[in-house]
């Protein structure tokens, strides 16, 4: 498959064909290629993945959550895409959209007359995760929407009982279908991220390539020691992903070598470039992978599947 051709020196080497789940009851089910998972006949994607969420697999879902204060980083477009790489080589997928924005909910093909029972009702109202779950266009993906109500949740939350734990009591109420759980969070560090990060085991954080790419992070980075030692001792910084990489700019390369001397090995080698198919896809309500599997963005969603996969099986056999 081609490497980047907007980035040939990149580090972006395209999946090397099905990365395996830890412990995926699923893994024999999975032999397509992504490319063949992820084009057919829509409606019966959408039945594959119904089915598919109501098989509850032995293990508790691995909850990640994408999050980042500052907007416009990527976030939202890590969310989808990863998931939907995830999803095709295999693990059962879900994706909570946080964010009132609902960004990745029209994302992911769901628009916003279509919602009904979304993150609000399940963290406020106590409505059940299965009811606001949608299935999407990609087999084993799933969407929990965000509705219109979200708005008004950061100031509802402020009185509510156990206001912190309102998502990873709902998460722990009943058993999932899901291998993955991935949160989009929205552009700040108030009661909804908060909720995400307790309920998460481990965060990922994307960083765009450009000059205040740090700034912040500090402050995201004590936010989560802090999450620890108060609230959830399990959660952990999975990886840190440099999005938007330009070529062509010369900051991109300064940026990221200075993320890389800061975080070490916590910082993907995979690079997302720049793409304009990246970008274009949500207008049509399709991730990447789906809108052109082949550009140079999609590649780099499914290199950082394959790499987050990999720390997984690392982390499960440690
Ligand atoms: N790799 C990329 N190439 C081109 N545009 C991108 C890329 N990643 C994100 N974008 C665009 O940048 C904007 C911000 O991305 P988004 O994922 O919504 O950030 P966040 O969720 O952190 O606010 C969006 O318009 C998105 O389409
Ligand atoms: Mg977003």
């Amino acid at each position: 498959m081609p490497v980047s051709e907007e980035n040939p020196n990149s580090p972006l080497e395209p999946a090397e064909g099905p990365a395996e789940h830890p412990d995926d009851p699923a893994a024999e089910g999975a032999a397509e290629t992504p490319a063949e998972t992820l084009t057919g006949n829509p409606a019966e994607k959408a039945a594959e993945t119904r089915k598919s969420a109501a098989r509850v697999p032995a293990a508790p879902p691995r909850i990640l959550c994408v999050a980042n204060q500052k907007g416009g980083v990527g976030k939202t477009t890590t969310a989808i895409n990863l998931a939907t790489a995830l999803a095709a080589v295999g693990p059962r997928v879900l994706v909570i959209d946080l964010d009132p924005q609902g960004n990745a909910s029209t994302g992911l093909g769901i628009p916003s007359a279509a919602r009904e029972v979304g993150t609000y009702d399940v963290l406020l109202d106590g409505s059940a995760i299965d009811d606001a779950i949608m299935p999407t266009a990609v087999p084993n993906l799933s969407v929990m929407p965000a509705t219109v109500h979200l708005l008004g949740a950061e100031l509802e939350l402020i009185d509510m009982e156990r206001r912190e734990f309102r998502l990873a009591d709902a998460l722990a109420r009943h058993a999932l279908g899901f291998d993955y759980i991935l949160i989009d969070c929205p552009p700040a560090l108030g009661l909804l991220t908060l909720n995400a990060l307790v309920a998460a085991d481990a965060v990922l954080v994307p960083l765009q390539c450009e000059f205040f790419a740090l700034e912040g992070l500090s402050h995201l980075v004590k936010t989560i020691e802090l999450i620890r030692a108060k609230f959830n001792p399990r959660l952990e910084i999975q990886g840190l992903v440099l999005t938007m990489y330009d070529k062509r700019n010369n900051l991109s390369d300064v940026v990221a070598a200075d993320v890389r001397g800061y975080f070490g090995a916590k910082v993907y080698e995979t690079v997302i470039p720049r793409n304009v198919r990246v970008s274009e896809a949500p207008s049509h309500g399709k991730p990447v992978l789906l809108y052109d599997l082949r550009c140079p963005g999609s590649q780099a969603y499914m290199s950082l599947a394959s790499e987050l996969l990999k720390r997984e099986q690392t982390r499960a056999a440690a």
